[in-house]
């Protein structure tokens, strides 16, 4: 069994999946770690969008692009090819915070490193998707997933088996101790 320390370094974001669909347990399993987060001031408002409906991921990805556009930001990749912003992952879990809880996303970035750190210890892979907060632009989109107005999404995370093994990321680090 790794030790946590293990788990930590080990966990890097994967950003091409296998097409394959993981099981409810496990994907229960991942809500699970992200449930045991702390939250500011143990308000605990953090909700879930769990999506394993590769139309409607697409669907999502798709409005990302059409945001980017409208905003004049460059897409990624060969002109003309649809990206995607979910790196074909068969879970996509949004999460959403009423927008007037100040702490909605650092709540939700603790809920994602354990979700990360959980998939890792089960070597699946996992990515942080920031830019899925740009699917609040569509206001359809936030209707398809039954996202009241009164909410915001504050992070994203993609989950599945991974189909590449990249080169762990440098990591660097600027500490100044007081002893
Ligand atoms: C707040 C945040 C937002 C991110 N958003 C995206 C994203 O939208 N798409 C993506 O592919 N990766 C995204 N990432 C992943 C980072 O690019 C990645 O963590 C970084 O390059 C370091 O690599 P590592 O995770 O392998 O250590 C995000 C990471 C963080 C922490």
């Amino acid at each position: 069994m790794k030790t946590l320390m293990e788990i930590i370094k080990a966990r890097k974001s994967i950003r091409a999946y296998q097409d394959k669909p993981l099981p409810k347990k496990v994907v229960k399993d991942i809500l699970e770690a992200a449930k045991y987060a702390p939250t500011a001031r143990n308000l605990q408002q953090l909700e879930y969008k769990v999506i394993t409906n590769k139309d409607l991921i697409n669907k999502l990805s798709a409005g990302i692009a059409a945001a980017l556009q409208k905003e004049g930001m460059p897409l990624k990749g060969p002109p003309g090819a649809k990206p995607d912003f979910f790196h074909g992952a068969p879970l996509l879990i949004i999460i959403i915070a009423p927008k007037d809880n100040h702490f909605g996303l650092s709540d939700s970035a603790l809920a994602v490193q354990n979700v990360m750190l959980y998939t890792t210890s089960i070597d699946l892979g996992s990515c942080f998707i920031g830019m899925a907060r740009l699917i609040e632009k569509d206001k359809d989109l936030l209707k398809m997933i039954n996202i009241a107005d009164n909410m915001s999404i504050v992070a994203a995370v993609i989950c599945g088996y991974p189909a590449e093994d990249p080169a762990s990321r440098e990591k660097k680090q600027t500490a100044e101790y007081f002893g």
